[in-house]
Parts: structure tokens; sequence; C-alpha cells
């Protein structure tokens, strides 16, 4: 039987487990795959230190060009994370005729075209499944078996620190602050938790996400981008009150032949099936003429489920290697504007601080109607000195309702318009 040999960059999290997988499940992967897989280098940065993995330490190096360069080496596993050297590296390995398996958001979010074009050009593969929503298959799905259908709209949970966050606020009736403490004590964030609580990581997923749907490159400095910061314990009740949930969503959309794409915080009704997707867990939603609707859900991070992606990843290219099978390659084979927030469209929760007088619902209503924005229900609940007024809007121009809001501020009757969320997942 052949053997593939594989390099290494990186022996972490992700690292470690797909090792020990690989190795527990060797004779399967043998068998599936018609090749055996072998690990013969594996760069980190401290190659002295003691790791539960089943590789010899002689294999481990901090020289990560070395694994690269190393003609033994036939596929290079990325699992190092960040962009620099990972990029370099990573095009380096494809250049020299060597398959890729990456588990990298960050980095083919941003040179995703680069990366697909070096793999073309060498004739090798470029593997991605463990990049968004980590032992959800996803890729291959939405690549391959989803090939017969045009995807109109891929919505996704794809972040699960900020899950936690917002179903604990749901749940626990905890604030934002202390929410983010508990995910963070429990190990659910990282102790800079900036790029999950502004929506970095999820921007990065939701470029592939659309990429690979609408079979155009999405960077992942074209998705607009707000975090769940500004969720507050009362827009959490008020959902809950008017039947929705808030969660924190990436939005891949055509309209027309653009796309839209975008990563915030949403209502959602809480008989979608996103709503049920609770605590960490990811689930993405894809809709299509033919198909319907479809749902992925499982654990998007986490050692075992992400190791789960990447050897199968590698189970792949060491069949296509066995079988002389043609790498699926890059699917961006047109060029689809990116639609600007402003020019998106959306159904929108707004949560008004008012003076509780006569008349001030007909101002605000004249606002709403200066600018189109269609009123679908409000709400006035009033607490003495002043009211909180609830508005949900039609389907309306994001720019259009942007200056709704501006409207609104302006208006001396308006204390404070103290929430925008989008609302998600339903029509009309
Ligand atoms: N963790 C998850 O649940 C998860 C889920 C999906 C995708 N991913 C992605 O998988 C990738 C790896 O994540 P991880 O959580 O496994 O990371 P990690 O635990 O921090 O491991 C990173 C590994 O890369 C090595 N490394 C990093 N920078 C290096 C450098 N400049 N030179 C040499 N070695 C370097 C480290 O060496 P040392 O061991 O010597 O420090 C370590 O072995 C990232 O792209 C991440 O986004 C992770």
């Amino acid at each position: 039987m052949r053997t593939l040999t594989v390099g290494f960059l990186g022996c972490g999290t992700v690292g470690s487990a797909t090792l020990r997988l690989l190795e527990g499940h060797a004779e399967d992967i043998a068998e599936r795959a018609g090749c055996r897989i072998e690990v013969v280098r594996v760069g980190v940065r401290d190659p002295a230190r003691e790791r539960d993995v089943p590789v010899a330490k002689d294999r481990f190096t901090d020289d990560l060009g070395s694994v690269v360069d190393d003609p033994e080496v036939e596929a290079v596993v990325e699992v190092m994370g960040g962009v620099d050297p990972a990029r370099e590296l990573v095009l380096r390995a494809l250049e020299a005729g060597k398959h890729v398996v990456t588990a990298n958001k960050e980095l083919l979010a941003g040179s995703g075209r680069d990366l697909f074009e070096a793999a073309e050009d060498a004739g090798v593969d470029l593997r991605f499944e463990a990049a968004v929503g980590g032992g959800i298959p996803l890729i291959r799905p939405l690549k391959e078996s989803l090939a017969g259908e045009r995807i109109t709209r891929v919505t996704g949970i794809v972040n699960g620190t900020t899950n936690f966050i917002l179903t604990r606020m749901h749940e626990d009736e905890m604030s934002f602050q202390e929410a983010l403490g508990l995910a963070v004590a429990e190990g659910f964030a990282e102790p800079d938790p900036t790029a999950d609580v502004e929506g970095h990581d999820a921007a990065a997923k939701c470029a592939i996400l659309a990429s690979i749907a609408f079979n155009s490159r999405v960077v992942a400095d074209d998705v607009a981008r707000e975090g769940i910061g500004a969720v507050s314990r009362e827009d959490v009740g008020f959902a809950e009150e008017l039947g929705y949930v808030v969660k924190p969503l990436a939005v891949a959309e055509l309209d027309g032949d653009a796309v839209a794409v975008r990563v915030h915080p949403a209502m959602l009704p809480q008989d979608h099936p996103l709503a049920a997707v609770r605590e960490s867990y990811n689930a993405v939603f894809v809709e299509g003429p033919n198909v319907g609707e479809l749902m992925f859900y499982g654990r998007g991070a986490g050692a075992e489920p992400t190791a789960v992606a990447v050897a199968g990843d590698l189970v792949d290219v060491a069949r296509g290697a066995a079988n002389g099978g043609r790498p699926v390659g890059c699917t961006c084979y047109r060029e689809r504007r990116v639609l600007s927030i402003e020019e998106s469209e959306g159904r929108y929760y707004l949560l008004l601080a008012v003076v509780d007088r006569p008349g001030v619902l007909a101002r605000i209503a004249g606002v709403f109607g200066d600018e189109e924005v269609s009123i679908r229900s409000v709400w006035q609940e009033g607490t003495g000195e002043e009211a909180l007024i609830v508005l949900i809007t039609h389907r309306a121009n994001e720019g259009a309702l942007r200056r709704t809001v501006e409207g609104l501020r302006s208006l001396d009757v308006v204390h404070e318009v103290r929430s925008v969320l989008r609302v998600e997942g339903e029509d009309g």
C-alpha cells in the first residue's frame, strides 16, 4: 500500500489531537484512503517540550521552513494559526507541489485567492474543512454535495464564544459583562476576547462561506461587522417577550447578482432552527430553491472535533494521491459585487426612550415615513418618567434605516435611541 508522507506546522490544541487521531485510527484510515499516512516532520516553537502525541521527539523541529522544504514531505498540515509566517510557509509548500490541509480561517479569508492560484498552478490539493465550524462538515457539502444547487442564503452561528455569552444573557439573565467574565473563566473565551466579541473571527468564516456558496471571492474585509458588546439585558428581555432570541449571526445572501455579507447580533424567531443552537455550539443554515432548508450543527471548535475535520481532509488528500484523483480546487469562478452595508436590506428592531406624552408616536412614525421605512409593529411601555417604545420594521434599506435613526435622535421627544438590532429569519 502507498504511504503519504506528511509534515505538520504546529502541534498545539488541534495539531496534537489530529496526530493522536491519525495514529489511533491508522488502520481504518488506510482502508478508507487506500493509502497509509505517515507523519515525518513536525514544526513547533519549542521542540523540547513534552507532548502527548505518538510522534518521536527527533521528528520535531523549530525550523518550520525545513518541514516545508523537506523533499520527503508530500503534504503539509498547517495548524499553527496566524497569518505570518503561516502564509509564506503554505505558499512555499504549494509552490513546491505539496498538498496542504489547513485549519486557518484568518489565512484563507485574507489570502485565499493567492493560495488557490498557487495550488492550481501546482496541481495540488488545498483543503480547509476545519477553518469554519470546527468539526461540522460544511466546506465539502457546500462545494461538492450542493454543487447542483444555487444557494441563496447562508445564515450561521459560527462563533461559539459569542453564542455562549448570549445564551447566558438569555437563560441566566446575566449582563454582557457578567456573561463575558464567565466565558473567560470557563475557557469558552480567550483572555483577550476581542476577535470573538467584535466579530472578526465570524467575519473571516462568513467570507469563506460566502465565497464557496456563491462561487465568488469574498474577503474578511468585505464583511460588514458589528460586535455583540452593545446587546443589553433589556434587548434580550424584549426579544423574549416578543417571541425572539438574540443570536450572533453571520449572514451571506444573494441579492440579484451581488452578495451581501454581514456579521452582527440579531433577533431570530424562537421557532427558527438556529434559535435552538445554545451554549457554545455552532450551526449553519443553508437555503436554496430546490434543496429547501438545511442545517449543519455541532461543535464549532475544540481539539477532537476539529481534528476530525483535519484528518478527514488528509484522508481525502491521501485518497487522491493513491488514485491519481484531481483536486477539487477553487470554486470561485464568478466575480460578484459585494454590496455595501448601506445598500443591503433587512428588518430592524429599535428600542427608544421617549417623553411620555400624547402625540409622540405620531412624530416618531413621521420620521419613519419620511425615509419610507415601514413599521410592522409597535409596543409602548410607560415608566412614569418616560416611555419605552419598541418598533419592528418591515424589510428596509439599511441606508434609509440609518437616516431614520439620525432623524429620531434629532427629535426633542426622543431621549435616546437605545438599541438597533437586525431581525433575521422571517419574511415580510
Ligand atoms: N482550537 C480550536 O478549537 C480550533 C478550531 C478550528 C480551527 N482552529 C484553527 O487551528 C489553528 C491552530 O489552532 P490551535 O488552537 O491548535 O493553536 P495552538 O494550540 O496555539 O497551537 C499552535 C501550534 O503552532 C506552533 N506555532 C505557532 N506559531 C509558531 C511559530 N511562529 N513558529 C513555530 N511554531 C509555531 C505552536 O508551537 P508550540 O507548541 O511550541 O508553542 C503550537 O504547536 C488556528 O488556525 C485556529 O484558528 C482551531
